[in-house]
């Protein structure tokens, strides 16, 4: 997910020789040019009221700072997260974040509330015609946070698509809606683009799918192409109110020349013609790949995902959709013996996020081991003849 480009891309590595030799690092008071510039190019490829930029180092401070932001601007302090969000490690990132490691360690930031997770495979709330009810699961999640709540929501965080969470995109809306639960409690929209942002999903940024302007934006990850640079970015109202009120968000690293003039050679390939096109089409084809498996094998219960961000789920058997660790474990092991790094979400689901930049035959070598893997893994469950077989499938 953060080598968007694949390692050590040629030009990515010539701007870190560049400013290894001119300057790598200087006082967080200060500003260079190409930190500037970054800053100008970003800003102007975003909507209005998302013009002033911070640059620090990792995602979990982005967002420690956007929270901090959204505080110090609302004058109040309860936070919303979404259910398996992932926001970074730090403590008030942490504290929106509803996976693994919260526990162990006493009481953590108060005031934080959680929302369902919008998960289209998993939610109990559906249409009759069993169609995935987003719209009630999240008024019914405000109106439990509305009881709970101090009257003090100052931000709801997102992610637009959940990575860790297990690859759920936002349905058509949601954000949207979700600006709008916001607004009615004067609360900010603070989306955190550490997966999405920079190309991933086919645009730009995963807001670019969506007809919304959030208050704030993060964006981590891609922008140094490996290397430690992220961004809070908001709008000229919310800074300049934020500073009045002495907001103070200030590390070591913040707005370093290396690494912003990496973010900036990034950007510019990402923009170039034909860059984001390329990801459409790796994207049909890549989810197309992992369909036609799913049609093979009746352990993937689900195939889901946005540009080059893909999700396939591991269950037992499809109507009951247990999750089937255990297979999922080995299926993922077999993949790395194969040179295929393989990382599960929740021990069921695999997170798939090549570099934007991958070739047609990239694409088809990964998707050629995944075959491979699934073929000789016990109980994958091959369906031959729309018939499901048990044991070794090796002879589909
Ligand atoms: C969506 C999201 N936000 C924030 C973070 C935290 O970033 P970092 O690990 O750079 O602090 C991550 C890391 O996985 C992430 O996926």
């Amino acid at each position: 997910m953060s080598c968007l480009l694949g390692h050590s891309h040629p030009e990515v590595v010539e701007v870190i020789k560049e400013y290894a030799d001119k300057l790598i690092h200087i006082s967080s008071r200060m500003v260079s040019p190409p930190t500037i510039n970054l800053a100008k190019r970003l800003t102007s490829l975003l909507p209005p009221g998302l013009d002033r930029v911070l640059f620090l180092s990792t995602g979990s401070e982005s967002n420690e700072a956007a929270i901090k932001l959204a505080k110090m601007y609302t004058g109040k302090f309860e936070i919303v997260g979404l259910a398996q969000s992932w926001h970074g490690m730090s403590g008030a990132a942490q504290g929106a974040q509803y996976q693994g490691g919260r526990r162990g360690q006493g009481p953590s930031v108060p005031g934080q509330f959680m929302l369902p997770q919008p998960n289209s495979y998993r939610s109990i709330f559906r249409h009759k015609d069993g169609s995935y009810d987003w719209k009630t699961e999240l008024d019914y999640g405000w109106s439990l946070i509305d009881q709970a709540s101090n009257g003090s929501i100052a931000a709801c965080l997102v992610e637009c698509i959940q990575g860790d969470g297990g690859i759920h995109v936002l349905p058509p809306g949601y954000l949207a809606a979700l600006k709008r639960h916001c607004e009615q409690r004067r609360a900010l929209l603070i989306v955190d683009e550490a997966q999405t942002g920079l190309g991933r999903t086919g645009k730009l940024f995963g807001i670019d799918h969506e007809d919304i302007v959030p208050d704030i934006l993060t964006l981590s990850k891609p922008l140094g192409n490996g290397l430690p640079v992220s961004a809070v970015i908001t709008s000229q109202e919310i800074d300049r109110v934020a500073n009045e009120r002495g907001f103070l968000f200030f590390t070591t690293h913040a707005n370093d020349p290396l690494v912003t003039a990496v973010g900036g050679k990034v950007l510019e390939i990402v923009t170039r013609k034909g860059t984001l096109e390329a990801v459409t089409a790796r994207s049909q084809q890549l989810l197309a790949g992992l369909r036609h498996l799913q049609e093979r094998y009746g352990c993937i219960g689900d195939v889901r995902g946005r540009g080059l961000m893909a999700g396939i789920e591991i269950v037992s058997d499809r109507d009951g959709k247990e999750p089937a660790v255990e297979l999922a474990g080995e299926l993922s092991r077999n993949m790395v013996k194969r040179g295929l790094w393989s990382q599960l979400q929740d021990g069921k689901v695999f997170r798939i996020g090549p570099p934007i930049n991958s070739t047609d035959e990239e694409i088809q070598f990964g998707l050629k081991i995944l075959e491979d893997v699934f073929r000789h893994t016990a109980n994958t469950h091959a369906l031959t003849n729309g018939e499901q077989s048990n044991g070794i499938s090796s002879v589909s």
